[in-house]
Parts: C-alpha cells; structure tokens; sequence
C-alpha cells in the first residue's frame, strides 16, 4: 500500500548512513511501488553540492548498496527525479531558507538526523526558528543516543525544547528487522505460547547477536563505546524487552512501549559475577581489536555475555543470558526458549534428558524451529529423540518471503505513516541507561580488563563457563 505523499530531508545526506542504508532503501521502496510518484527526498548537508551532483552521488550508492533487488529499467532515473539537494550550515544561517523553499505543504513533513548528536540541538533549533517544523512534521535520530542516563537525558531535553514526543522517532534498527516483529505474532497470535511463557515453564532464554565482523573502520567511535554501548544498551535489550514483556492490549505505540519500559525497570542490578568482557585477538593475516581500534593497551570489549533478571511475577527465578561479540564464529542473531523437563518421565532415566526448545532466527535465515521429543523411529523399544519442528520462513512460504524489506525500508515507512510503536521512546531509552550505567561503572572502578579471545570462535572460556555452571550451555554459534 503506497504511503501518503512526502517529503524527506535528510541532514547527513552525504553521509555513509545515508549512502550505505537510507537512500537505497528508499529506492528499494520505491521499486517495490511503496512510495507515491509526489515524493520527495532532499539531501542535506554541508558540502556544496547542486541537484545534478547529488543525485549522481546517491545513484552512485544505490548501485553499490542496493542489494540487487529487481527494479525495472528507467527506475533509478524517475527515483532520482525525486531527490535534490541543499547545501545547509547546521550551525549557521546558510541554506535553511532554500530548503524551507523545497517543502510543500500539503505534504507529510520528516527530517532524518543522520548526524552527529552533537548537531541535534543546533539543527532542531532551526528547523523550527527558520518556519521548517510544523506540529505535524516528525524527526528521525539514529543511535548512540547518548553515551549514558546523563548524556541520554540533555539530548532529550534538547529535542524536547522543539519537539513534542510524538513527532520524535527514535531507531533502533533491530526493531525494524521481520523476525523481531514476528516476535509479537508468535507471542500474542497463537494460543500455543503464551500460557508456557513464564518462570512455571521456561528454564532460562538466551539471545546471541553474534557477528563475523571486527570493527574495520569504525574503531576510533567503537573504541569509545565497547559491545555494552554498541549493542546490549539498545538491540540486545529490545530483544529482551519483546520476550519478556507482558502482552499490551493493542498493538500500538504507547500500548507497546508502556510494556518494554516496565521489562527494563524490572531488570535487577547485574551481579559482576554474571558478566565476561571479551576482546578478539589477531588471526592469521589480521590484526586483533587493538590493531583495528589503533589503540595498544586499549580495554575496550568486542564481547560481552551476561546473566539477568527480570524480576516480576512472570519471570522471578528464570534467568536471562545474553552475549553479543565481533568476530565470532558466524553471524547468527538468534533467541532460544529453553522449557523446563517434564516434571516426571514415564520412559526411566535411561531415555535421557529431553527438552523442548523454541529457537527464533533472526538473520540469518530467517524462522523458526520447535524441538519436539518423539520416538525414535524402529523396533529398538521406547527410545527418544528430539526433532525439530521447522519453520524457516522460506520453506514454509516459498523463497519471496525470505525477501523482506530491509529494517531501514519498514522503519522509514513507518515513519511517514506515523507510527512510532517500532520506535524507542525517551524513557526507555534513558532506563536501558540507568541499568547500563552501573555495569560500566564497576568495570571501570575495579579496572577490570577484557578477557582476549580468539577470533572465529565463540567468545571467551568464562563465557562458556557462565552457563555450565548453572548446569547449562549455549547453543552452538552457526550460521
Ligand atoms: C549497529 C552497531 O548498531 O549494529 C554495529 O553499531 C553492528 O556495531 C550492527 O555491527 C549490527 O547490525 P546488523 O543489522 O548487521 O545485525
């Protein structure tokens, strides 16, 4: 279904944001008939640039990020008809005027920050001192959204001085991805789940983000920041928030995200003992994250594995593990329900231990599997084994359900139609802070170095040991 007509502007326009995710997949949507012939896209930014010049820029980026997707010939020109350019002084008084000469009225107004934070402030300001900003326009900003509770808290103030909560669209790009979204069908559209979903049934849930990627040419912002900041604050805690939460009565906005603030507010204070730091080694042919962070004696981690609690009536005693790492063995982002034992088996200890676990894929490969306990098959008496019911999406949908937009296409959609429910609020977003604080505090106080590990495998020994001594395991790290 086409969207309203639009018109974008994104400050950053030139930037690696806009030409690796944003622009191609506006494009992509714009193939795929999403976006009304009347819309328009401004690029924003310092250098100076004409329309034509832009434009070949971003047909430049489309042709090295966009991902291939079929469109038919002559697209990519009516796409660019669409797109301009205005040079603007984020911190002057340069441009606002011309591009406030771009937009029309009786079109859906959106601004994308794809800048720094430090520019939020100057360029919210304008936005609304030169007559850019109307009560109906909305504004995109990117993480980090701040670097903790205090500097999450100005840059809230900040947007607050010019914008109203609901015009502000926080990303976080997990949110945007089709898995996570499935999350909520399977949890709250099926009757099967959701009365096993608590500390009753379920033994413990793990949720791996796991990447093959070290920090390549982002080492000097990642430094900075470490796995915690990068990942667990925002992607990892969305997860946790969607798994844990209690069901909202409608899908919408506040409905959902008045849910994902009380799972944060109820996480327990993480025990110091419950978390392994991680930072990979060189390989052969390559550096180890101090080389890729130009930083010798840095202590910053590329891993991180921890242990939480959510304690409320649902989850009291069912613990959360959570581990993100660079350069691990695959790129795997996957959430696992483990269920507890049968409370007693009728087949003798000699059958073994059998558990169901529900294992939710996000990428790659996106789906499902269900282990189910059954008989092994053959006349050698009553002997089980655990199966896995499949639900990978492309075999139970066919091959175009495995073509899904991409997290930047839906979330930008969204953001034209208006709905923020895929979108951090400001109190979540300064809560997952105040719980993320503390942890780097202590680590920080007791100066506590990263444990190296080995690149291409599955993180440190001790975070191995975090799970086997609850009488646990990860599950395997596999593309
Ligand atoms: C970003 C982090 O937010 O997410 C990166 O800053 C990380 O460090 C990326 O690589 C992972 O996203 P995805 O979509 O590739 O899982």
């Amino acid at each position: 279904i086409p969207v309203d007509p639009f018109d974008l502007v994104i400050f950053g326009g030139t930037g690696d944001l806009a030409r690796r995710k944003i622009l191609p997949g506006l494009f992509r949507r714009y193939c795929s008939g999403q976006m009304p012939e009347t819309a328009q896209i401004v690029g924003a930014a310092r250098s100076d640039m004409d329309d034509a010049g832009y434009r070949e820029m971003v047909a430049e980026a489309i042709r090295e990020f966009g991902g291939g997707r079929a469109c038919e010939d002559g697209t990519l020109d009516a796409f660019l008809a669409r797109v301009g350019y205005v040079a603007v002084d984020a911190k002057g008084e340069g441009g606002w005027a011309d591009l406030k000469g771009r937009l029309r009225d009786d079109a859906v107004r959106a601004f994308y920050f794809s800048v720094a934070p430090s520019l939020f402030g100057d360029i919210a300001e304008r936005l609304q001192s030169f007559g850019l900003a109307t009560p109906a326009s909305r504004i995109v900003v990117e993480k980090p959204f701040g670097n903790d509770l205090a500097t999450a808290q100005a840059l809230n103030a900040t947007l607050a001085r010019h914008f109203d909560e609901h015009q502000i669209y926080r990303i976080d790009h997990y949110l945007g991805k089709e898995t996570v979204q499935n999350l909520m069908a399977v949890r709250f559209g099926n009757m099967l789940f959701e009365p096993l979903w608590n500390a009753q049934y379920v033994d413990h849930i793990q949720i791996t983000v796991a990447e093959t990627v070290g920090v390549g040419g982002r080492g000097s912002y990642y430094d900075k920041s470490g796995a915690m900041r990068d990942m667990v604050q925002n992607h990892l805690m969305q997860l946790l928030c969607l798994i844990a939460m209690e069901p909202p009565a409608r899908f919408e906005p506040d409905a959902v995200r008045d849910e994902k603030l009380k799972v944060i507010r109820a996480l327990d204070p993480v025990d110091p003992h419950h978390i392994v730091r991680g930072q990979y080694e060189a390989s052969a042919g390559d550096g180890g994250y101090r080389e890729h962070a130009e930083n010798p004696r840095s202590t910053t981690e590329s891993f991180v594995a921890l242990k939480c609690h959510v304690s409320n009536w649902r989850w009291a005693g069912t613990p959360f593990y959570l581990r993100t790492g660079k350069r691990l063995r695959a790129r795997t982002s996957e959430i696992v329900v483990v269920f507890k034992d049968a409370p007693h088996s009728i087949f003798g200890a000699e059958s073994g231990r059998h558990r169901n676990v529900l294992a939710i894929r996000l990428q790659p490969n996106e789906g499902m599997t269900l282990d189910v306990t059954i008989k092994e098959p053959g006349p050698g008496g009553m002997r089980l084994v655990d199966v896995p019911l499949d639900m990978t999406f492309a075999k139970a949908l066919g091959p175009e359900a495995a073509d899904v937009p991409d997290a930047y296409e839906r979330l930008i959609m969204d953001v034209i139609r208006g709905n923020q429910t895929l979108f951090m609020r400001g109190d979540e977003v300064e809560a997952a802070w105040a719980w993320t604080d503390p942890i780097i505090a202590g680590w920080q106080k007791r100066g506590e170095v990263p444990k190296p590990y080995e690149s291409g495998s599955s993180g440190p020994e001790d975070a191995l040991m975090l799970m086997h001594r609850d009488g646990r395991k990860w599950r395997d790290i596999r593309a």
